[in-house]
């Protein structure tokens, strides 16, 4: 018997087996069950799977106890302030941090692909001008692969590396339209002499008709935002990604299911229900009746905005967001924003109160989010769109690993079946 293995014992028979344990690089080691059915017949059930790792990756690690968060191993505080998101992307799809030609050869190439095929802005005209923007990322992201399909063959490394950057490319400019759609107003065309992030504000904010000017603290901001939303391992959405991409279905469809995922307030549409629950709350003082709310097991209000699967500590993007809420605030005129007045006290009670240090509830990273995108002059209809931009690389550079696996199976999980066992059917004219 090995010693890096678990011995299961089913104590109906008496029967045992012996499963390897696998160590990573750093972190919590795995069973390797794969062998478990055969072996035992037996299936594991994990709803949620909150004890289940679904694929070995090198991409991003979450200490959930300690709060951290590393992108190949660099501390997501040192990236926020050190890094760009293009950098960032780079170093999440490739594993290292690029070389100053890497990153010039890199960024161009994003540059060159940020214009979408005139004929995929048809598409918005579909949509009523009220659709929620995600619903639009949703259709026109999918809608992708019925225009780019010279590079669709997922087996063909360079094939995936050019899906990707139009992925990473595309999404901006999809984005801001998603918006302009929205408003009535034309769309803005990229502007490959600006940055990633300003370039993305420019799209969303200027107008045909005077000099939008970008504030250099506001592109930082959202650059850094960008930075924080990358990356998250086996999250919801990205979890999505590669079940669809497990399939062998095209970068492009894989990257609209992530959006669906994405979309649900659970998850990253909760950066927009956070302002709607701060609008609620409407003043500091009934903060405490909104906590008591969110305590009650009977009331099925959540405080939007905290806890989360993986962190049992402050979530480290949040940290980051709290402190950049105030240079954004600052900087936009809105120092004394009542909504991030009531976040700050809210915050305040949520980490003082039994009830949420016993179920270990901090703020995570949709909880400031919001207020810094609403100061921009974001709508928060726009909050999980900008999500979704962001971590549109985090999708791609998971589905590159998974593809890009020798062992690449589909995944198709088992049930435990309580239903009706069999039975056989009965003419209309019979049944009681
Ligand atoms: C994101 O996975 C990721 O990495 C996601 C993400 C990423 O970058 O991809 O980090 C982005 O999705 C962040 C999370 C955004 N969602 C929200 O802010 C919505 C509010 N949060 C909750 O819905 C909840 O905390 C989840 C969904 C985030 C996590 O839920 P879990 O892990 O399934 O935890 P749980 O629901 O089992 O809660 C454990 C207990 C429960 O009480 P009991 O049933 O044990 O009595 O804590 C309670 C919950 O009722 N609880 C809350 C709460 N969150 C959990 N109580 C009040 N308010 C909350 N927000």
């Amino acid at each position: 018997m090995s010693k890096n293995s678990m011995t299961f014992r089913d104590n109906r028979t008496g029967k045992e087996v012996e499963l390897p344990i696998i160590e990573g690089s750093t972190g919590p080691s795995v069973v390797d069950c794969t062998k478990f059915y055969r072996d035992f017949g037996l299936f594991m059930l994990d709803p949620g799977f909150k004890s289940t790792a679904s694929c070995d990756s090198k991409i991003t690690f979450i200490d959930g106890e300690k709060g951290i968060l590393e992108h190949r191993g660099y501390p997501i505080e040192q990236l926020a302030e050190k890094s760009s998101y293009i950098e960032t992307c780079y170093l999440l799809m490739y594993g290292e941090l690029p070389t100053k030609d890497e990153f010039d050869w890199f960024n161009r190439l994003v540059v060159e692909h940020t214009m979408v095929h005139e004929q995929l802005l048809q598409f918005y005209k579909g949509f009523r001008r009220d659709a929620h923007p995600m619903a639009i990322m949703v259709g026109v992201v999918g809608a992708l692969s019925a225009f780019y399909h010279d590079s669709l063959d997922i087996h063909d490394p360079r094939h995936r590396e050019i899906s990707a950057i139009r992925v990473l490319a595309k999404l901006p400019t999809i984005a801001a339209a998603s918006y302009k759609y929205y408003t009535g107003q034309p769309f803005i065309y990229p502007n490959n002499n600006l940055s990633y992030a300003a370039n993305f504000l420019n799209m969303m904010f200027s107008t045909p008709c005077e000099e939008y000017h970008i504030s250099p603290i506001i592109s930082d901001a959202m650059d850094k935002i960008f930075i924080l939303h990358a990356d998250h391992e086996q999250n919801a959405s990205t979890a999505t990604v590669r079940l669809a991409g497990s399939s062998q279905a095209n970068p492009f469809a894989c990257i609209s299911a992530g959006i669906s995922a994405l979309w649900g307030p659970a998850h990253g549409g909760a950066n927009e229900a956070v302002l709607k629950m701060l609008d609620e709350i409407g003043t500091p003082d009934r903060v405490s009746e909104y906590v008591e709310k969110a305590r009650d097991p009977k009331d099925t209000f959540r405080l939007m905005g905290f806890g989360h699967r993986v962190y049992k500590n402050y979530d480290p993007r949040a940290k980051v967001l709290r402190e950049a809420a105030k240079g954004v605030l600052e900087e936009t005129g809105r120092a004394d924003d009542p909504l991030f007045k009531i976040a700050m006290e809210l915050e305040r009670i949520a980490l003082e109160d039994e009830y949420f240090i016993e179920k270990k509830l901090y703020p995570n990273v949709d909880f400031y989010s919001g207020i810094i995108l609403r100061a921009i002059g974001f709508p928060p209809n726009m909050f999980t769109v900008i999500f979704a931009l962001a971590r549109s690389v985090g999708w791609i550079s998971q589905w590159i690993e998974m593809i890009g696996d020798d062992h690449l199976s589909i995944g198709r999980p088992r049930q435990l079946y309580s239903g009706a066992t069999k039975r056989d059917w009965v003419p209309i004219d019979e049944r009681d």
